[in-house]
């Protein structure tokens, strides 16, 4: 069964309550909280997914997707911890060794908290091969991270199937999370690929009904 996390990263201030109520309601089964550092990426967005994240624990209980698009990984693991997030995703090109990404797992997990490791369009997918067995999560990038309302790239597409092939020749039970660009009208394309949880931001938040979207998505 899909699962589908709304990304809020494009919900103006002025509609986020409302927001938060209608994807409760229409039954995401997470909220995708994009932290943006301005150096990682060039956009800064993580006072107002702070902001965001704090009405979401105050209204809802529902889990918190946290993909952190930073250069400080453990700035903004600490800072997003005292959110409670389900999960914590950081970007495998934010470090420098692969010791640097398992003592980032390591502490994500001391602070009960599961772990996943993002992956941009340019970035080869062995790269994450050896984390795999220390993760819950591999976020998959479609698009550039940096935006809402990009188009999906196709060819990320076959890392996510290449992705899949291998966690299943390895016997291992981790999620295979996609994000950018994904609408009714690719979805489906997405998750024949092999990904189990689909981010989608402008996909469902600028439409009217958020469930039959959500719903469809899931389908
Ligand atoms: C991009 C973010 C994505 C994006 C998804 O850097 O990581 O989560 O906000 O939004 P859409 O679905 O509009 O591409
Ligand atoms: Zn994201």
């Amino acid at each position: 069964m899909v699962e589908v996390s709304t990304s809020v990263l494009t919900v103006e201030k002025e509609n986020i309550m409302q927001t938060i109520y209608d994807l409760e309601v229409g039954k995401t089964d997470y909220f995708h909280i994009d932290v943006m550092d301005g150096k990682f990426v060039k956009a800064f967005t993580s006072n107002i997914m702070e902001e965001y994240c704090g009405y979401m624990k105050s209204v809802s209980t529902l889990p918190l997707d946290v993909h952190l698009m930073v250069k400080d990984v453990k700035k903004y693991i600490d800072i997003y911890l005292n959110y409670e997030p389900n999960i914590i995703t950081f970007h495998i090109e934010a470090v420098k060794s692969e010791e640097e990404a398992i003592e980032l797992i390591n502490y994500i997990k001391s602070n009960n908290c599961k772990v996943g490791i993002a992956i941009n369009p340019a970035t080869d997918i062995k790269k994450v091969y050896n984390l795999l067995d220390k993760v819950h999560m591999i976020l998959v990038m479609t698009v550039v991270s940096g935006e809402g309302g990009q188009a999906l790239i196709e060819e990320t597409l076959t890392k996510i199937s290449d992705l899949k092939k291998y966690i299943e020749e390895k016997d291992l039970d981790i999620d295979i999370e996609a994000d950018g660009g994904i609408k009714l009208n690719n979805v489906e394309k997405v998750k024949s690929a092999g990904a189990n949880i689909i981010v989608s931001g402008t996909g469902i938040v600028k439409q009217n009904d958020f469930g039959s979207v959500i719903a469809a998505m899931k389908d």
